[in-house]
């Protein structure tokens, strides 16, 4: 099989080291390259993926790459398409991802700089939290057309989402279609009027108070996460939604995805990083696709679209 690219995950901590991994377990890209601030973390956590190999059957190398405050080591990336930027702290428990704002906001501006110095021509996807806020200082720090840079969460939530309901029901995921949109927090808008299970409607399927169960146990689902694991956040679906978005993108797939993309117009909202629906492809994301919403969702992602924009407003200065 002919391997191309070079795609880099920027935090080798929980949620970039299996984002690191998964994407060199497609065994599609040439290389992954893997870097943090932690010396000699990400060059461990290379060494030791680039070892499963042989047991795992790929050949994409993954390069850790230790990189100073400076700037320095960022060379590595060079190059790459596709950069995810995953570098930030994560939720304790009983934390808000809103709580990580200022925090993280410094860590990302940062990074972002660093990655349009030596990654100009990159995709970037950004999963650090909070997720809309982090995906729109990615852009204003690169200075990289706005389809370039987007967030990962809406794969998340609704990946979650599916999950819930396929147990729920005992189906297999695999028949089960959920959607949210919104932001990547309190005003999470999931879209029940989208979900199916097997082509059927999911509000034919259960009662609207179990399903304002599931939506809610959605909202909370990394809070739930954090709440067991006392130290960290989730990291495996996390990763699953950010390796896929990789690939949909490094492939030009044109698969529509709901992700945190920025919004000129479409559903009636304008200059803002939101969860909507979009296509995505080679240069990042093709066009914001306007999926039909019931008047209460449409509503609430109004809702969430002022959430967010006044949030954004803020991040300018940080
Ligand atoms: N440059 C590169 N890496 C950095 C920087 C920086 N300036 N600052 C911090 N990091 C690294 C840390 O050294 C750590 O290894 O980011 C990594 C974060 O890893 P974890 O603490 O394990 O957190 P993780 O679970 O990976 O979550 C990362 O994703 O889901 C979000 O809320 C979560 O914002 C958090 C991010």
């Amino acid at each position: 099989m002919a391997r191309s690219g070079k795609v880099a995950v920027i935090g080798a901590g929980f949620y970039g080291s299996t984002t690191a991994q998964r994407l060199a377990e497609y065994d599609l890209f040439d290389a992954v390259v893997l870097t943090d601030i932690i010396e000699g973390r990400p060059e461990g956590l290379a060494l030791d993926i680039n070892q499963s190999r042989p047991v795992e059957g790929f050949e994409t190398k993954v390069v850790g790459m230790t990189t100073g405050r400076d700037g320095s080591g960022y060379e590595a990336i060079a190059g790459s398409d596709i950069v995810v930027i995953t570098a930030g702290l994560p939720r304790k428990p009983g934390m808000s991802r809103m709580d990580l704002l200022e925090v993280n906001a410094r860590i990302v501006r940062q990074v972002a700089e660093n990655v349009a110095r030596h990654a100009p021509d990159a995709v970037v996807i950004v999963v650090s939290n909070p997720l809309d806020e982090m995906t729109a200082l990615a852009q204003l720090a690169t200075g990289f057309p706005r389809h370039r840079v987007m967030g990962q969460a809406g794969m998340l939530d609704t990946a979650r989402f599916t999950n819930f309901v396929a147990d729920e029901l005992a189906v297999p995921v695999s028949s089960v279609r959920t959607l949210t949109l919104g932001s990547h927090g309190d005003t999470m808008v999931p879209v029940p009027s989208a979900c199916t299970v097997d082509g059927k409607p999911l509000t034919e399927l259960l009662p609207a108070e179990k399903i304002d169960e599931l939506i809610t146990r959605t909202r909370n689902g990394g809070a739930e996460v954090v709440a067991l694991l006392k130290t960290g956040s989730a990291y495996y679906a996390p990763s699953a939604a950010a390796a896929r978005m990789v690939r949909e993108v490094y492939t030009d797939s044109g698969a529509v995805q709901p992700i945190c993309a920025w919004v000129d117009g479409e559903f009636g909202i304008s200059g803002v990083y939101l969860g909507v629906t979009a296509e995505l492809g080679r240069d990042g994301v093709r066009r914001v696709i306007e999926i039909p919403l019931a008047d209460t969702e449409l509503a609430e992602l109004h809702k969430a679209a002022e959430a967010v924009r006044a949030k954004q407003a803020d991040i300018q200065h940080l």
